[in-house]
């Protein structure tokens, strides 16, 4: 397997697991609720072409054929002034399609994503992740990520 950054060729794969990631979270979150597709406009604007998103994906040969099975994108967040740390890298979506689960490759999209805000003199990665997902929550706790904050929604108009 290798991990390499995604570009144009990917976009379809990526739009296929990001609607994975949109329909896990639909059950319980109003925002997915209201998007048909999301994936199409998701991943062109935020991680093809975009200064402030990168992609990574996950590639196995299988009989002599690239796939991608996997992928991770972050994006930069600026932090308010008052800090001396001036942005972290977040995590803003991850997959792996579900026949290649539970055999490293998200794993090894968060380690190159640490190691790539390493490089990049990025003190902290932080990423959002819903209480009922329990996979992925264990995936972050395997991985050191501790829990600091709780979010909160209200819906404020139609
Ligand atoms: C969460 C997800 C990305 C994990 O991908 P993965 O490639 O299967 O994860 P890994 O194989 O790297 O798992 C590493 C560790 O995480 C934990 N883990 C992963 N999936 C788990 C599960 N279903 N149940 C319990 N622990 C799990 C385990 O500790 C695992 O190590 P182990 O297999 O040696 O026990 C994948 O299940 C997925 O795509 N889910 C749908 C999309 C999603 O929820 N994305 C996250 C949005 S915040």
């Amino acid at each position: 397997m290798i991990i390499r950054k995604a570009d144009k060729s990917d976009i379809n794969s990526m739009i296929k697991l990001y609607d994975i990631v949109a329909q896990v979270h639909t059950p319980f979150h109003p925002i997915y609720k209201e998007v048909k597709n999301p994936g199409k406009i998701a991943i062109p604007k935020n991680y093809i072409g975009n200064p402030n998103g990168v992609a990574f994906v996950a590639e196995i040969n299988e009989n002599g054929k690239k796939v991608v099975v996997g992928f991770a994108g972050v994006m930069f967040k600026y932090l308010p002034d008052t800090f001396e740390t001036r942005y972290t890298l977040h995590l803003t979506d991850l997959a792996v399609f579900p026949e290649y689960r539970r055999k490293g490759v998200a794993t090894a999209l968060l380690q190159e994503i640490i190691e790539y805000a390493r490089k990049h003199k990025i003190k902290y990665v932080t990423l959002d992740v819903a209480l009922g997902n329990h996979p992925a929550l264990m995936l972050y706790k395997s991985l050191g990520f501790e829990q600091l904050s709780m979010n909160m929604i209200i819906k404020a108009s139609d």
